[in-house]
């Protein structure tokens, strides 16, 4: 008998496939009998062992039958002989999610290389050997007290309680833990908002510029996204469409990615506009907590009268994004169905990760935590930008935006094809940099660097912004 094993894992469950598979495809027969093990085992090189395992498993799952000493011998239950091999599975049909999600992949923003040394890719977090023997701590604690059920979806009461005297603190916004769902991060809260909210084919209004991760979810889940301009004062509200959008998704605080404050006017006017069409609002409030000029803002829900703004929190940006946590502050009329959502989802977040953030918050580590960060960003952001303005001077135009955890600078007289050469040159020099371009409907006319800087320390960011000179110099606009 022709048996070929595939070479993958153990040797048992190799000889187990190309057995069923001679089995399934008709070259070993209903009633055709086995050869004993021993002889076996000598023919293909095996142990006994081995080969008694193989056959141990083929009787388990239904493929043989008898016994070691009378003989195994193929069952009458497999499909017929002439069975046609099955058909190329990549070739079955998935769903139309499934298809429209693929665009993620292609426009994924790549790394072009690993284990750069000045990596600026936004999104990774700041380094902070304390916060991560802190949490250490509150894990272990956490581990140790918690009962160990599930929490319930919308949350560990003890965190939401945490987090809503936390949003009345610091960013002037009053609710009740009842409004509170726990989420595992803002993915989650833009997919649950989306499936709550919109059928294919409905419309979502998405910032242009903006924040890649909601396009993607809403693009998936079959929304007709509509774009609307940005400028120094957000989103311009007199160009939302005449035809009522179902979404209109704003990151109010801090547009991401150009760093503009939604003004009061056009807030007054998003709200206004939404109550007139009938539409709700998604506030990402995704670094509103950092700002280095003045306090943080109020959010745009504690402005909101008509309940129609749901406001999205995320520990990714004041914790770490691995971390996977996030909440909904809900408006009263979509509580219930939000919470469904999330149970029909993934049933409820962590359960030790909540209760370890709702101490840290409750004992104070948390806000110690924040002026930390919030004193060495400003650093690293400050040693950013004397470099670029001594390194790259009048190549790049540094948008002002004194907040965040990045800095966009615009590459004067390049244009998207030699800026991509650059971005290439600086990796190729261990410099990781990366564009504007993935973040717009249509890219912008000027190409322009998104230049996260929360992963590299003062010293580092003074020696990258030297790089990035070199780099200008090298390839020219
Ligand atoms: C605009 C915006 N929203 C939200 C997030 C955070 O998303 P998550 O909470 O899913 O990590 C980010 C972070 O990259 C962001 O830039």
């Amino acid at each position: 008998m022709f048996l070929e094993l595939d070479g993958q894992g153990p040797q048992y469950a190799q000889l187990v496939r190309a057995l069923k598979s001679s089995i399934l495809d008709g070259r070993m027969l209903a009633g055709s009998r086995l050869p004993p093990t021993r002889e076996f085992a000598l023919n293909l090189g095996l142990s006994r062992t081995t080969v008694l395992a193989a056959y141990e498993q083929l009787r388990a799952e239904g493929f043989i039958n008898g016994r070691v000493g009378s003989g195994s011998y193929v069952t009458g239950l497999q499909l017929t002989p002439s069975l046609p091999r099955p058909a190329n599975a990549a070739d079955t049909a998935q769903s139309r999610y499934a298809e429209r999600a693929r665009l993620f992949r292609e426009r994924k923003i790549a790394r072009l290389h690993y284990g750069l040394r000045y990596e600026m890719r936004y999104g990774d977090p700041l380094t902070n050997p304390a916060l991560n023997a802190a949490w250490g701590r509150e894990l272990a604690r956490a581990a140790a007290y918690s009962t160990l059920g599930i929490t319930g979806s919308w949350g560990l009461p003890a965190l939401r309680q945490q987090i809503c005297a936390y949003l009345a603190r610091r960013r002037g916004l009053l609710t009740e833990p009842d409004k509170i769902l726990i989420v595992t991060g803002t993915q989650q809260a833009y997919s649950l908002c989306a499936r709550v909210l919109l059928d294919e084919g409905d419309t979502a209004v998405l910032e242009e510029p903006h924040y890649f991760g909601a396009y993607h979810v809403l693009h998936a889940h079959g929304a007709k996204l509509h774009p609307v301009r940005c400028d120094d004062d957000g989103l311009v509200c007199e160009e939302l469409p005449e035809q009522a959008p179902k979404l209109i998704c704003v990151t109010p605080s801090h547009q991401f990615p150009t760093g503009a404050v939604l003004s009061l006017p056009r807030r007054l006017e998003l709200l206004r506009y939404a109550a007139r069409k009938q539409c709700w609002i998604i506030e990402d409030d995704y670094d509103g907590e950092f700002r280095y000029d003045a306090h943080p803002l109020a959010a745009l829900r504690s402005l909101d009268e008509g309940d129609r703004v749901i406001y999205a929190g995320t520990f990714s940006k004041t914790l770490f994004g691995t971390l996977r946590m996030g909440y909904l502050v809900m408006p009263e009329a979509l509580r219930e169905d939000l919470t469904t959502a999330k149970y029909l989802s993934d049933v409820s977040s962590p359960g030790i990760e909540q209760a370890a953030l709702a101490h840290f918050m409750e004992s104070g580590g948390f806000e110690r935590h924040l002026r930390h960060a919030r004193k060495e960003l400003q650093c690293r952001r400050e040693a950013l930008i004397a470099g670029l303005r001594r390194h790259a001077g009048d190549r790049v135009e540094i948008v002002h935006s004194p907040a965040g955890m990045h800095v966009v600078a615009w590459l004067n007289g390049y244009d998207h094809e030699r800026a991509e050469a650059l971005m290439w040159y600086a990796h190729e020099r261990g410099l990781g940099l990366y564009s504007m371009a993935p973040h717009y409907f249509v890219p912008p006319k000027r190409p322009g660097l998104l230049l996260g800087y929360c992963s590299l320390s003062v010293a580092e960011l003074r020696d990258a912004m030297q790089l990035l000179g070199e780099c200008l110099d090298a390839v020219p606009a």
